[in-house]
């Protein structure tokens, strides 16, 4: 098959896929090839691709179902593709795509792949496509959400258009308002007040969660965060869709808000939906700064986790030593307290020479604080100790 762009043939996980040459595409040297080319795929997303294959198998294997999986936009396809063939008891997949030019791809791949059985391809608008799906029996096992900047727009039919207790994932790329960059966009789109925090990646899982939280409960619907992660320029949400109101009210009640104080880094979370009460800091008594509503409970579930590393260690994938290491990373995240120190940023502020993060830690559990790195930020640290105490043990006057 001939298409009207160059493309080359790469192999990812377990599949083969006819994609766009980015290379053909970069022009100038800020030309940034995936979102130049005329069918979207980037190869800096393979490490993405690869947690979505181990997170769907590890709820594979925790629900023994069969799976039948949808992705609304796909680009070529290789997500979807490497679903079908990686995952076990994958039964049907159905990629999708607005753009026509994705669409002829994804065709050309599936039958490159000899999924023609199992794979199948429309040609829609995604919100059309998931609405088509959300009679009952029709529904899907897993949805994945990988959009253009935010997925908050397919929220709605993402959810009807899931079986009770499965999995929907959402990646979210529009950083900027997540972030606190652009907050009136953060406001608008995810219903919630970002802060410029240096833990504002986990800010922006915990606003994506809470929207998701408030989406689903209009229809009676929990959700739980199975697991989560920031890297580059997106975060990523794995979802368990429950339904039943006493699950939406569950959901809710993890609903709340973090203030912080830009004065001395303190920082606390406080339930409760609608409250934005205003505080002053505990510790230098400066008035605190409010990130909210956003949810307040775990960002990454132990078992689920635990899951995805065995399979990590089962399947075969070139990335294997980053997947292990945001594990291992994961693993000690899973029940460590909101938020995290960025010691980079408090010796700027302090004037202090900055010590290894490792160091601070091990100060820190010298005193019986819990502490543990975190995949956010190589300079992060989750603990609770307060703010003063943390400073102390940067410039180790303990
Ligand atoms: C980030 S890319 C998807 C990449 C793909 N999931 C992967 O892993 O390689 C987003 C895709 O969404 C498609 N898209 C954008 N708006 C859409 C819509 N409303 N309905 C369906 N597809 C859409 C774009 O054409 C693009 O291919
Ligand atoms: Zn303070």
């Amino acid at each position: 098959m001939s298409f009207s762009f160059p493309t080359e043939v790469i192999s990812e996980g377990m599949v083969q896929a006819a994609v766009p040459r980015l290379k053909a595409f970069v022009k100038k040297p800020s030309d940034y090839g995936p979102s130049k080319a005329p069918v979207f795929y980037n190869p800096a997303m393979k490490l993405n691709r690869d947690l979505a294959v181990l997170a769907l198998q590890a709820f594979q294997r925790f629900h023994g179902c069969e799976l039948v999986v949808c992705e609304p936009m796909a680009g070529c396809g290789i997500r979807g593709l490497r679903l079908a063939k990686e995952v076990d008891r994958v039964k049907k997949v159905i990629i999708n795509d607005i753009n026509d030019e994705a669409v002829r791809l994804a065709r050309f791949n599936i039958e490159k792949n000899q999924l023609g059985r199992k794979v199948s391809v429309k040609n829609e608008d995604a919100n059309l496509l998931l609405s088509r799906f959300a009679k009952p029996r029709k529904r899907f096992d897993y949805i994945d959400i990988d959009p253009f900047g935010s997925p908050i727009p397919f929220l709605d039919s993402a959810l009807r258009a899931l079986r009770r207790n499965r999995l929907l994932a959402l990646t979210a790329t529009d950083l900027a308002p997540l972030c606190g960059v652009h907050f009136k966009a953060c406001v608008r789109k995810y219903g919630g007040r970002p802060l410029r925090t240096g833990y504002c990646h986990e800010l922006a899982i915990r606003l994506l969660s809470s929207a998701l939280v408030r989406s689903a409960a209009k229809y009676d619907i929990g959700v739980k965060v199975l697991y989560s992660y920031s890297l580059r320029h997106y975060v990523r949400l794995y979802a368990l869709i429950s339904y039943g109101a006493k699950n939406a009210d569950n959901g809710l009640e993890n609903i709340g808000w973090i203030h912080h104080c830009f004065g001395c880094f303190h920082r606390e979370a406080t339930a409760g939906t609608f409250k934005l009460n205003r505080r002053l800091c505990p510790e230098c008594g400066k008035k605190m700064e409010t990130s909210g509503p956003l949810w307040i409970e775990r960002i990454i579930d132990e078992s689920f986790l635990a899951c995805m590393e065995r399979e990590s260690g089962i399947k075969e994938f070139k990335n294997k030593k980053s997947i292990r290491k945001l594990l291992i990373l994961a693993r000690e995240e899973a029940n460590a307290p909101i938020t995290y120190y960025r010691i980079d940023k408090m010796c700027d502020k302090l004037g202090l020479p900055m010590p290894a993060t490792k160091t601070v830690k091990s100060r820190l559990e010298g005193k019986n604080y819990k502490a543990c790195l975190t995949h956010f930020n190589s300079h992060g640290l989750k603990t609770d100790a307060p703010a003063k105490v943390v400073k102390d043990a940067i410039s180790g006057s303990f």
